[in-house]
């Protein structure tokens, strides 16, 4: 954080969310709330709320909704530090220079530098590919059925021929040579001097998410090699934490993220609508990027090439994501080599059809291995199983390892209580996770009762705030820890700290948070659709149900847990005690 959070508060204080967003959306009041046409996604009746009591906004449409920052970083794409400094001066509040050592001023002032040149040589590209030596590129793209509009939406450019045209244009424009170097945009030998790095190539711009330039691929017009050519990494420029297209795909609001291989494929698909869709920049998918990612959705689908090694990168980037607590889904490309193709012989509508059929990855992999069993051969039958127990194993929660025990003895064939056998055997010989017990009834629970143990949690959050009285009354049947997911957690914390003390605002908590994303649920927890309740007795009655709902997930939470964790016994024994009481008590709203 740059900035005391006093300070922060106070920027935020002094700057009335109605008033700001009043001047990108028309409101209308309603109620007690603020109505206009949601700026975030496309839509022709009002859903978008701004609370000028909670000093929030919510869209009831999307879910897009945070505090007065959120709203600038999401409308504005700036960032936390970008967001405070504009609003500071729009009410006049002073922020303090924050101190840095000289060191570090120098290396921001470099890498403000390169952003600068790749900017400039950006422009330079996008100039030649509408001027008359970049027709050949113009040309090229149009002929791969790439619009002008979407030509400009990733500002593709043209290298010239020439083999030094950039490198003197930079340099008049007042850059060093050595920067440009830096940059990766030139290089130096002995007999040729400073020469381009890129020449007679279409040139696509990496951008990070937030819009800035900081690297180029280029390709050739047809055959040659190499097929891109990629900036190398430089100080803003790093491959492993960046994904091109992501400026984009980060605000599309598709509920998921479609990643590629390749720049066309993104760029197809952003022409297509999928506006979704991102790639990693010509090296493997890595964690840095799945944590990315993980930023923006919990989905992602992979739209990786259909031949043998788009198939292996697939599996290994099924692997990082798994790491990364994302699901993977998997995009039948068949017949087809890649999305790109794809689109342009199938179209939209196809392309949809394979999204919502998207293959679950776990399912994938095994599909993957059943390829190389030979069903006459019982050795290689065995292998297969094993090797399927051992994936099994991977799955920590019982729920999910029966689930998908189910569907795997299902799919192949194999007996269930023998799979199911082979699970317990690998899991005992590798002291694994959890014990391999029989589910209660026969059959397994189904995993939808996670969204609804999320929805119960938000509900209660948005309950306290709006009843604030309730806090008091409540407390000894509730803690932060019955909150489950990480960031409500967190959230209740600091609600339930505040409110000891009688002063809580929700829209202060928001800004807890830098991430975009993070205020984005934050503000969802406050503003959970609560079904309109007429008698305060049918309200206390819904309020008692989701306290009740909220303790007993939590419950069932630790003791899922227990056995590896005593932390989770003594939550458990409490949680039982406070269940039994809280059924018998009645709890007033006022
Ligand atoms: P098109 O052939 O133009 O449709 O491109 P593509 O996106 O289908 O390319 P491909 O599937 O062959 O490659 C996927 C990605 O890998 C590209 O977008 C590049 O980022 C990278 N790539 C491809 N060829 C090369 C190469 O020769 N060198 C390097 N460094 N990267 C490459
Ligand atoms: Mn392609």
């Amino acid at each position: 954080m740059y900035y005391p959070d006093e300070l922060i508060e106070e920027v935020r204080i002094k700057n009335d969310i109605v008033d700001v967003i009043s001047g990108y959306v028309k409101l209308q009041k309603k109620g007690a709330s603020y109505f206009g046409l949601c700026p975030f996604h496309n839509e022709k009746s009002p859903s978008f709320s701004v609370s000028g009591s909670k000093q929030m906004y919510y869209c009831f449409g999307c879910g897009a909704g945070g505090n007065v920052f959120t709203f600038l970083m999401n409308y504005e794409n700036y960032s936390f530090g970008e967001a405070i400094k504009t609003l500071a001066e729009r009410a006049g509040v002073n922020l303090p220079e924050v101190e840095r050592s000289e060191e570090m001023r120098k290396k921001e002032n470099h890498r403000a530098r390169l952003l600068e040149v790749n900017k400039e040589a950006a422009k330079y590209f996008y100039y030649q590919l509408r001027a008359r030596q970049g027709e050949i590129g113009y040309r090229y793209l149009s002929g791969r059925k790439l619009t002008e509009e979407t030509m400009k939406k990733f500002g593709l450019g043209f290298a010239n021929k020439t083999s030094d045209d950039l490198t003197m244009y930079l340099k008049k424009k007042g850059y060093d040579g050595k920067l440009v170097q830096e940059a990766g945009l030139a290089s130096f030998d002995e007999r040729y001097g400073m020469h381009d790095k890129f020449w007679n190539r279409v040139m696509f711009p990496i951008q990070d998410i937030n819009h800035r330039v900081i690297g180029f691929g280029g390709r050739v017009m047809g055959e040659g090699e190499p097929k891109y050519l990629n900036s190398p990494e430089t100080p803003v420029f790093d491959k492993s934490r960046n994904l091109y297209g992501l400026n984009f795909a980060r605000t599309a609001r598709a509920g998921n993220i479609i990643l590629c291989e390749g720049y066309m494929d993104v760029i197809s698909l952003h022409q297509a609508g999928f506006t979704q869709a991102a790639a990693s920049l010509g090296t493997a998918f890595t964690t840095g990027q799945a944590s990315l990612l993980g930023r923006y959705t919990e989905n992602v689908l992979l739209a990786y090439d259909s031949d043998g090694a788009g198939v292996n990168a697939a599996l290994r980037a099924i692997a990082i994501l798994r790491e990364a607590g994302l699901s993977g889904k998997v995009i039948n490309m068949h017949p087809y080599k890649d999305p790109d193709e794809f689109i342009k012989n199938l179209g939209t509508e196809a392309f949809q059809e394979r999204i919502d059929n998207a293959e679950n990855s776990f399912l994938f992999e095994i599909r993957i291995l059943e390829r190389d069993v030979d069903e006459k051969d019982p050795e290689s039958k065995t292998r297969f199983h094993k090797e399927i127990a051992k994936k099994l194993c991977g799955f920590e929660i019982e729920v999910e390892r029966e689930n998908y025990l189910e569907a795997v003895a299902d799919k192949y064939h194999i007996g269930f209580e023998n799979l199911r056998k082979l699970v317990a055997s690998y899991a005992a010989r590798n002291g694994l996770t959890g014990q391999i017990r029989r589910p209660k009834s026969g059959v397994a629970k189904k995993n939808t009762s996670e969204e609804n143990s999320k929805k119960v949690q938000r509900m209660l959050l948005t309950w306290i705030t709006d009843y604030p009285a309730v806090y008091p009354k409540i407390a000894k049947y509730i803690a932060p820890s019955d909150f489950t997911e990480e960031l409500y957690q967190k959230v209740a914390e600091r609600l339930f700290a505040d409110m000891e003390t009688g002063n809580y605002n929700p829209a202060g908590i928001v800004s807890m948070f830098e991430d975009e994303e993070e205020q984005r649920q934050t503000a969802a927890l406050f503003n959970t659709k609560v079904e309109a309740l007429e008698t305060k007795q049918e309200k206390e009655r819904a309020f008692h149900d989701i306290l009740y709902a909220v303790k007993k997930n939590s419950y069932e939470y630790y003791s899922e847990k227990l056995g590896s964790d005593m932390d989770a016994l003594k939550q458990v024994i409490a949680g039982k005690k406070a269940l039994e009481e809280l059924s018998k008590t009645h709890i007033s709203l006022d």
